[in-house]
């Protein structure tokens, strides 16, 4: 007994020492663990397993239900699941040039109680790799990399929402598994075994996973001498020490599958001798694939591995395969086998964009926060998942595809052109129109050779155009709308069309002419709808209106709308797939989830036709709306306009709005102190944009925590304004036009006198401060005062800050910071209009409570706060231009 037990211990040790095996190179996802519990060791394999957090930007975690736990193990237990968006990519950092083992595994397990079978597409890179369509799946393929980087993409073909568990990368050597062409997908591995043990990594070194294989017309042969495993393939010792025979001696030994469909395939069997053979016994046979001879007659060795391998690959006959081992005739002894593995030969033939294109296109991204949703994956193929605002030359796919233009007009953009740019050196069309580009015109667009159409116009840009971009022949430049922009020299040319310099000064003057014309024009119009709808406004005109001198050129860009934002109504059906997916229910109407060519999601609403009486401003002031861009504020894709039907077709917010991560009703995860701060500063800045940043300003007056929304990376964005003018809001009667506003948020002095102002949002935001600070009701009857800010004011006059607290933050935060908050609300919510801040000086106030709550170093731990913390960082330093 004792020393059975010593034995055990002993067995038991050198399986722990064979599990720190050398995992060298291998990458081990588990995909949907969360970043707090990673890595961990898998307690079958030793194999450690970390999140998958920094591999993907998109996706949501899932967990196989009950009833399917006790049938997997943890790194299959969770998967991450992709509701949004057409294509979802995992970036993975390999190394260049390497034979890979790739699995990728999915297990459905009814993680979403839907109880439908998966369906969904698996593509490696931009090239398909496989349909995944049953419950449990695991896909392998060998694959050499051909860049530092590699991209696994789910895509989502309308069937069923993709998922994955597992991503598993296993470097193998050179000379493995080689192919004539193309990569090898996994068809079968099998090792001859009657039991039902299956051997992975440590036994396999390189992590393949092999199944029993046996048949009842064989006999089972074990060794338990050490078999010599071979230096190529390092089979594990428990494949090779077991093969099998026919009963019948005479008999041939057949292994048959199909391939659907038909396609040509390489197969990789092993053999060695595991039998003592007597002096006058011989084993040898012939190896024939599909009834013709591939080799032999051969005889494996006593204990020593021989792999015969294909060197072309095979075809057969409508897609059903055999191999056989013939008996010769000199032969004793039945063939033998003890393992068998077989490929299907995958072609992916679409070259990927080159690394150093993708890197500069990501470094623009990063640079200027986009988060577009088709924005993953290659950038430019497949041509379907062609990333949203570029063009690519893609149309031989043996080549790298380039791309030839890059189009980030009115999209929000601020800070200096980044001269990451200067990657895209195929680059012929350049459109940043309409942005707040800031900083001067660089001189290495100049350098991109091919680079001919430049727009640069509406911007922020200072300095002057550099001479090396006003010689270039045949540049067609435009930097009209850049107040700042120095004009020296005949510099603001704008050359090409015809070469004659003498427009230079000419231009910009009748552009600003032109768009102070279209302004006052539009202000006009503005008055007079204004004085229409609310005659009883009298005395000083709101201050918001005041903009109509026009001395500001910032506004004079001459907008480029788009012409296709227009959609038609059935084109709106379409989008939003028959009005399948409600959003929610605004004061309009309800909001549909809806796809802009076919990838990009937005958010579809649809105004009810009993509030569409004010339809003959709605499209004047769409047009404005359309032209307000700015990174915290819900941006207005386009419009319907038909009739009784409209619609306004948003961005889509993946994570709803303030209010429901408040009330924990969205889920239980609890907003720290400084993600409440991170949303309120950035809602303030979409604010003190449409009050500063917007020329005519524009007062929000419906500034609330419903109103406050958040992307898929938890950055803040305000909705809802500017179409107040002319469609009551929530809670509003038709009646009631004149004054507008949610109870609890309305400002008491507009109340009184219906004078609007900026400082009526002032008065809205400083409620939005009171409720991240306190999480209370705006109103609430029970409570000793009912409104947040007369029982915040009592609450504080007993000088405690706790009591106001929201609980749920556990007194994690910096007091400091605090009370900054708290000072910064009460101010916003001076019952004098005059006396509360503007949103500029609550932007700083803001900033400074966030920098003293980051100082504090603690906070910020949670993982929402993280991903978005994650997702601001940019490059500081750019790639060096080494290809001109
Ligand atoms: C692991 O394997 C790699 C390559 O096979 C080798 O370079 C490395 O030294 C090994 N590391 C350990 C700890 O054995
Ligand atoms: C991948 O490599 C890039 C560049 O070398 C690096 O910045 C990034 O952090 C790496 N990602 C991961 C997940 O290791
Ligand atoms: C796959 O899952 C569905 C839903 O859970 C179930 O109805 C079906 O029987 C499963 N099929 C297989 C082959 O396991
Ligand atoms: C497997 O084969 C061996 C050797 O023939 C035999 O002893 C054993 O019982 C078989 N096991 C099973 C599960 O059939
Ligand atoms: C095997 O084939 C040989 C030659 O064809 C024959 O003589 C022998 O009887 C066969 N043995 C069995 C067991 O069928
Ligand atoms: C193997 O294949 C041959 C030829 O197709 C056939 O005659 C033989 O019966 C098969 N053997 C077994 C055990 O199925
Ligand atoms: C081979 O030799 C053994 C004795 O060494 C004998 O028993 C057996 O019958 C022989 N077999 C054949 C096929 O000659
Ligand atoms: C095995 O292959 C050899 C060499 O091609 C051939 O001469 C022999 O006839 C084959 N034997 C059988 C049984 O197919
Ligand atoms: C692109 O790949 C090449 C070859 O692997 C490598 O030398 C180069 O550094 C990579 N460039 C970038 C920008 O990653
Ligand atoms: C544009 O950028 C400048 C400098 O970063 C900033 O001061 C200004 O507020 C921005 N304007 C808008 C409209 O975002």
């Amino acid at each position: 007994m004792e020393r059975y037990f010593v034995y055990v211990v002993t067995f038991l040790l050198i399986l722990h020492l064979v599990q720190a095996q050398n995992q060298t190179g291998f990458i081990s996802v588990d995909c949907g663990l969360s970043p707090l519990a990673s890595p961990y060791n898998a307690p079958e394999t030793g194999l450690t397993y970390t999140s998958d957090a920094d591999l993907v930007n998109s996706g949501k975690t899932g967990r196989v239900a009950k009833e399917f736990e006790p049938l997997y193990d943890r790194p299959t237990l969770i998967m991450r699941y992709f509701p949004e968006g057409v294509r979802n990519c995992y970036n993975l950092n390999v190394t260049r040039d390497t034979n890979y083992l790739i699995k990728a595994t999915f297990v459905y397990g009814n993680y979403d109680g839907l109880n439908v079978v998966p369906n969904f597409d698996l593509y490696l890179g931009p090239n398909l790799w496989s349909t995944v369509s049953s419950n449990d799946t695991i896909e392998e393929i060998i694959h050499v990399t051909n860049s530092n980087s590699l991209q696994v993409c789910l895509v989502n073909t309308g069937i069923s929402i993709p998922f994955i568990n597992m991503l598993e990368l296993r470097p193998l050597k050179k000379n493995m598994y080689v192919t004539q062409s193309g990569s090898l997908k996994y068809l079968f591995r099998g090792y001859i075994s009657n039991s039902s043990t299956r051997i992975r990594f440590p036994e396999d070194v390189y992590d393949r996973k092999w199944y029993p294989l046996f048949d009842n017309s064989w006999t089972q042969l074990t060794t338990t001498l050490n078999v010599n495993t071979g230096i190529t393939y390092e089979l594990p010792q428990g494949v090779m020490a077991k093969a099998a025979t026919p009963l019948e001696a005479n008999e041939t030994l057949n292994i048959t599958w199909t391939i659907e469909p038909p396609t040509q395939y390489y197969s990789y069997v092993h053999f060695a001798e595991l039998q003592n053979l007597r002096a006058n016994d011989t084993r040898e046979f012939n190896v024939t694939q599909n009834g013709i001879y591939t080799f032999g007659p051969f005889s494996p060795l006593p204990l020593k591995t021989a792999s015969i391998v294909n060197s072309i690959p095979q075809q057969c006959d409508g897609g059903a395969c055999i191999l056989q081992l013939v008996k010769t005739l000199k032969s004793t002894l039945p063939p033998i086998l003890n393992a068998i593995e077989a490929f299907s030969v995958i072609d992916l033939p679409q070259m990927e964009t080159s690394n150093f294109t993708v890197v500069g296109i990501k470094n623009v991204q990063d640079t200027y926060g986009l988060t577009r949703i088709s924005w993953q994956g290659d950038p430019c193929v497949p041509k379907l998942f062609l990333w949203d605002g570029l063009n690519c030359n893609s149309s031989d796919i043996s080549t790298s595809p380039i791309i030839t233009s890059l189009d980030l007009s009115s999209s929000g953009l601020s800070g200096i052109i980044t001269q990451a740019i200067m990657n895209l050196i195929h680059l012929q069309k350049l459109d940043l129109s309409g942005n707040n580009l800031t900083g001067d015109i660089p001189a290495f667009l100049a350098d991109i050779k091919s680079l001919l159409v430049i727009n640069l116009s509406g911007n922020n840009l200072s300095g002057s155009v550099p001479p090396s971009l006003l010689q270039k022949k045949g540049m067609k430049l435009n930097v009209k709308g850049n107040p700042h922009l120095v004009c020296t020299a005949g510099s603001c040319v704008n050359k090409g069309d015809d070469g004659h310099k003498k427009k230079s000064v000419i231009v910009p003057v009748i552009a600003s002419i032109v768009s102070i014309a279209v302004l006052i024009g539009a202000l006009v119009l503005f008055f007079i709808l204004k004085k229409k709808r609310s005659p009883k406004v009298e005395g000083p005109p709101p201050s918001y209106m005041q903009a109509s001198d026009g001395r500001s050129p910032r506004s004079s860009e001459p907008a480029i709308v788009a012409k296709n934002r227009r959609f038609t109504y059935s084109q709106v059906v379409i989008m939003t797939n028959n009005f399948q997916r409600i959003l929610g229910k605004g004061g309009f109407g309800f909001v549909y989830h809806g796809f802009v060519n076919g990838t990009e999601q937005v958010a579809v609403k649809i105004l009810s036709h009993s509030s569409s009486q004010g339809y003959k401003q709605f499209k004047a002031e769409v047009e404005l709306l359309l032209r307000v861009h700015h990174k915290n504020l819900v941006g207005l894709v386009g419009y319907c306009d038909e009739g009784v039907n409209l619609a306004l077709i948003y961005e889509y917010m993946a994570n709803g709005d303030l209010k429901e991560h408040m009330s924990g009703t969205r889920n239980r995860f609890i907003l720290n102190w400084g993600t409440r701060l991170k949303i309120v500063l950035e809602s303030a800045q979409g604010l003190e944009y449409l009050h500063n940043g917007c020329k005519p300003p524009m007062v929000h007056r419906d500034v609330k925590t419903t109103n406050i929304l958040l992307n898929e990376h938890f950055q803040a964005k305000l909705s809802d304004f500017g179409l107040s003018r002319s469609f009551p809001i929530e809670g509003e009667t038709h009646v009631s036009t004149v004054v507008a506003g949610t109870p609890g948020y309305l400002d008491p002095e507009y109340y009184r006198t219906n004078w609007l102002t900026e400082k009526s949002d002032v008065y809205s935001f400083g409620i939005v401060l009171l409720e991240i600070i306190t999480n209370q009701p705006v109103i609430d009857k029970i409570r000793v005062k009912p409104h947040i800010a007369e029982w915040v004011g009592v609450m504080l006059t007993k000088g405690d800050i706790k009591s106001i607290m929201d609980p749920s933050l556990n007194e994690d935060y910096d007091s400091a910071s605090v009370w900054k908050a708290v000072e910064l609300a009460m101010g916003c919510l001076n019952p004098n209009s005059v006396r509360r801040p503007t949103m500029s000086q609550v932007v700083v106030e803001l900033n400074e409570c966030l920098a003293s709550e980051n100082a504090r170093g603690g906070a910020s731990r949670d993982m929402e706060s993280k991903s978005s913390i994650e997702l601001s960082l940019t490059f500081e330093t750019e790639v060096s231009p080494t290809a001109r």
